[in-house]
């Protein structure tokens, strides 16, 4: 008998060491410890023995029972081995888990890049309206109401009751940063070297056009300020974001508000500039910016004497900028504003 509750112990022990959860501890518990348990069938049979024996094994019985007993307290209150943890148990000292932690949007991050990289050459980061009056997005760069010049912008225009009603006074959603340049140049300070960074929209949702989107803005207003000097801005920001090797082009271009004007392509990253299949791109190329030496009228518009100082000024697309970063491969613009974890993790 004695050694039957020795078998039993040994048993039990045996099987506590895998029980790995809350579940099967209480599994445990009822096999060996219950009402109907093998201990307890065990010792049922105690009735049976002479009462010397009893007095022997009925303290071994007692024993084995304390022993199982604690055994399975212990485990409960154990820490487990960090995967499972039986009885819940809590180890302070291991790893914490982490909760999920979120980043920059790609775009912000890009936009944060940008304006390091200007900040280096003494561009400083200038903000202006989103929503703006036609004035400052059209009329004062040179481009008359009614102009067609205008129809390239395809410009939301708000209501807005309260204005007085005159074309120069409506509202619109900025279809572009080169707002900001006239209202840069009426602080009246100079000389001018600032970057300005905003939102933009435009009716307009294919491959490569959303119709929120952000554009970089710089200018650059003082004596002597000339051509060579936009080619070396231009030279040194596609370096600097996008490395040393790549190629660009400047094509000869036409805005109303500056005069030359180019706009800027670099090689397209998805296709590696052959153009082949590619369905972002047309022949390798993909227009980032356009840009030039702006317009007297600008200036004037501005309270600036274009006698006396010449500017340049040029605009570029954030997001189509961000997806021709060497290795990226993103061929559609608007995945960048799904929202779609699985793509966004990947920044
Ligand atoms: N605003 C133009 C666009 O959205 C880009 C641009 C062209 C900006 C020439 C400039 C500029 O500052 O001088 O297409």
């Amino acid at each position: 008998m004695q050694h039957q509750f020795e078998q039993l112990k040994k048993e039990a022990l045996v099987a506590l060491t895998s029980a790995r959860d809350a579940d099967a501890l209480r599994a445990w518990e009822i096999l060996y410890l219950g009402r109907k348990g093998k201990l307890a069938q065990l010792m049922e049979k105690l009735g049976t023995l002479s009462v010397e024996e009893k007095k022997k094994v009925g303290p071994i019985a007692n024993a084995v029972k304390q022993e199982l007993t604690q055994a399975i307290e212990v485990k409960r209150t154990s820490p487990g081995d960090g995967r499972s943890s039986p009885g819940d148990g809590f180890d302070t000292t291991l790893p914490g888990v982490r909760p999920p932690q979120g980043h920059l949007h790609p775009v912000t991050q890009a936009i944060q890049e940008i304006e390091d990289i200007f900040s280096r050459i003494g561009f400083h980061r200038a903000r202006h309206p989103e929503v703006d009056t036609d004035w400052y997005a059209f009329e004062s760069l040179n481009m008359p109401a009614d102009h067609p010049a205008r129809d390239e912008w395809e410009t939301y225009f708000i209501e807005s009751p309260n204005h007085r009603n005159t074309e120069s006074q409506k509202l619109v959603l900025t279809p572009h940063t080169s707002n900001g340049q006239v209202r840069e140049l009426e602080k009246g300070k100079l000389p001018i070297r600032m970057v300005n960074i905003s939102k933009c929209y435009r009716r307009q949702s294919d491959v490569s056009h959303v119709p929120m989107f952000h554009q970089f803005e710089g200018v650059y207003v003082d004596e002597h300020v000339t051509f060579q000097h936009l080619k070396g801005v231009f030279e040194y920001f596609i370096h600097e974001f996008f490395g040393p090797k790549r190629t660009y082009r400047l094509r000869p271009f036409h805005f109303r508000f500056t005069e030359p004007s180019v706009e800027v392509d670099v090689q397209c990253d998805v296709c590696n500039g052959t153009g082949k299949n590619c369905r972002l791109c047309k022949n390798g190329w993909l227009e980032l910016a356009g840009g030039g030496m702006m317009h007297p009228n600008v200036l004037k518009a501005g309270g600036v004497d274009p006698k006396k100082y010449t500017a340049f000024a040029f605009g570029f697309g954030v997001e189509r900028s961000y997806m021709m970063k060497s290795g990226l491969k993103v061929d559609d613009i608007r995945i960048l504003y799904k929202n779609d974890l699985r793509f966004l993790e990947q920044f």
